[in-house]
């Protein structure tokens, strides 16, 4: 069992909770291999808005999640919950995690999601539900969408693994003829797709 806790910038908690999350070794523990080896991630933390943290209920308490977001004006198609980091040691935390992200992005009335995945997360991603676009309302080129439908059921374990995979290769070059990176991806809040039918 787990509890999640928003920590956001304004708060009391921020400096020690920054604190603890730039600790190399939590983070290396957490989120494993290319994440936890790129130090621009941690730099992520001195820019983020806020941060949720998933940990065990059962003392002593354990970190076992960690999301780092960044509210931002600075993509289209508009003001948006960018997700830095994403990483979990427990099946379902990151899962979990996003959907509180959702939570914490319609509280703050933005209408989407946003983040840049590392190639072996991008099948990850769009089970969760982000897509390869900057259309305000998600939509994707058939062509991307059909590229990365090619690639969905492959499973790497590290970011370079799955950028030296010619499929991989393929579907990128493919999304780049349409004029779309497939690691640009936003979601959609649902009030979103509600409201603009
Ligand atoms: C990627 C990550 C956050 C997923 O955490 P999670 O949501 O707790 O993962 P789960 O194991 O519960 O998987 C949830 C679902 O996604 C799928 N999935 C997990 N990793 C996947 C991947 N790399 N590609 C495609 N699908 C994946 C699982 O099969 C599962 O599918 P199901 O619901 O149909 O069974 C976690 O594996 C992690 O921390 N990885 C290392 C750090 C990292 O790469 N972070 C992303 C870049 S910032």
């Amino acid at each position: 069992m787990y509890t999640i806790s928003h920590i956001r910038r304004e708060d009391a908690e921020w400096p020690g909770a920054r604190k603890r999350l730039s600790n190399g070794r939590l983070l290396k523990g957490l989120c494993r291999g290319d994440v936890a080896a790129d130090p621009i991630r941690r730099i992520y933390l001195a820019d983020a808005s806020g941060v949720l943290v998933a940990e065990t209920t059962k003392r002593p308490k354990r970190v076992v999640g960690l999301l780092i977001y960044e509210v931002t004006d600075e993509y289209e198609p508009g003001p948006s919950l960018y997700v830095h980091v994403l990483c979990s040691r427990l099946p379902g935390v990151g899962t979990a995690l996003m959907r509180k992200a959702q939570d914490v992005a319609a509280e703050l009335s933005l209408r989407w999601l946003r983040l840049g995945a590392l190639d072996h997360v991008i099948g990850y991603y769009r089970k969760l539900g982000f897509r390869a676009t900057s259309h305000p309302q998600c939509r994707e080129v058939g062509a991307v969408a059909r590229a990365a439908d090619r690639i969905a059921h492959l499973r790497f374990v590290s970011h370079n693994e799955a950028a030296a995979d010619p499929r991989i290769q393929a579907a990128r070059a493919a999304a780049i003829a349409h004029g779309q990176n497939l690691g640009e991806m936003i979601l959609c809040l649902p009030t979103l797709s509600k409201n603009s039918r």
